[in-house]
């Protein structure tokens, strides 16, 4: 028998000797739809063609060609997965989960006839959701961000779409502070007053959970979130002397003291006890510039005869 002639690129071809009427050797194949799940392994059964027509005396030789005709094999009438260690059918690496390849069928003595064969990968959950980037995720709030708003948004990937739910882990060391209303979107709402001047850095780690697979495949990312300072101080006298009024701290201001000789001219700046004249902002973060100004006193009334 000749050889037959098929086609040189990505072709896969089968000479079947086959004994069939001729002319009819081709006349049972058709195009065919079929599936085959992801991962699946080297040799498995993709489609059974169907088998040859009437019995005769011919050869028949049968061709897989195109792009992603490297994916199969033909044995005998069975197409099957051709996959190696190192190249699995991953359907998430696949440009398109949905594999072509023209079927051609060529008996000797008549032109070849093309048939199509489309497979489709079936998804399997072969990836786990992870966030992207660090696995310490850090967030800036300012301390007078809102209650129940939406301080930052958590977002995970799963390669294989699958539905992701996010919760807060309440192990974590500042669970109370947030809260996530809607599990889906991964927003988070801030669940308490920040405090910058007791607390500067939170920590708390978000959870992404697969909700529509049985594997429930997770992944966590600690959030670190810095609390920004927020004007919501009024500028201190130093020294300080703390005093706490209903759970607040604040400062009671120093009475600042100077000796001044009567009579006698001082030359620069008097020198006052217990510091000298001097506030800050209260908003340490904040360090806003401190203006002074005599607002009312005696001064040039003691003394004055
Ligand atoms: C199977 O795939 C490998 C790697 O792409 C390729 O080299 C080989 O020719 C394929 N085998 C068949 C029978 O197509
Ligand atoms: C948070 O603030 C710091 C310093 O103020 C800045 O360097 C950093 O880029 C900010 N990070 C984010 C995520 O906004
Ligand atoms: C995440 O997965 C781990 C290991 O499978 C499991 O122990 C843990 O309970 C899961 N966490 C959540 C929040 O589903
Ligand atoms: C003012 O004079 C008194 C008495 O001499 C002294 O005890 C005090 O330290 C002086 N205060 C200052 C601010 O110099």
């Amino acid at each position: 028998m000749a050889s037959p002639s098929c086609p040189a690129l990505l072709a896969t071809c089968l000479a079947l000797q086959l004994a069939t009427a001729r002319g009819d050797g081709c006349s049972g194949f058709g195009n065919l739809f079929t599936e085959i799940t992801e991962n699946s392994a080297h040799g498995s059964l993709v489609a059974r063609l169907p088998p040859a027509g009437d019995t005769g005396s011919g050869g028949l030789q049968l061709c897989l060609t195109g792009a992603d005709a490297t994916w199969f094999y033909l044995d005998g009438r069975s197409v099957r997965l051709n996959v190696s260690a190192g190249r699995a059918l991953d359907r998430e690496e696949l440009e398109s989960p949905v594999l072509m390849v023209a079927l051609t069928c060529a008996e000797d003595g008549f032109s070849p006839v093309e048939y199509r064969i489309i497979v489709q990968v079936l998804n399997e959950n072969d990836n786990r959701p992870h966030f992207q980037g660090a696995t310490v995720l850090t967030h800036n709030i300012s301390e007078l961000a809102a209650v129940h708003s939406v301080v930052f948004s958590a977002q995970a990937e799963d390669a294989d779409g699958d539905t992701l739910m996010y919760v807060i882990d309440t192990a974590s060391p500042d669970a109370r502070f947030f809260r996530i209303d809607l599990p889906n979107s991964g927003k988070v709402v801030l669940a308490r007053a920040l405090d910058f001047e007791s607390r500067q850095q939170l920590e708390v780690v978000v959870t992404a959970v697969e909700m529509n697979t049985k594997e429930r495949f997770n992944a966590s990312a600690r959030v670190r979130v810095n609390v920004l300072d927020g004007d919501d101080q009024y500028p201190q006298f130093l020294p300080c002397t703390p005093r706490t009024h209903q759970g607040l701290t604040v400062c009671t201001s120093p009475v600042y003291t100077a000796n001044v000789t009567e009579g006698q001219l001082q030359g620069g700046p008097l020198s006052f006890s217990p510091g000298s004249v001097y506030a800050e902002d209260g908003d340490r973060g904040l360090r806003a510039a401190i203006t002074y100004s005599l607002l009312a006193g005696r001064d040039g009334d003691t003394g004055t005869r």
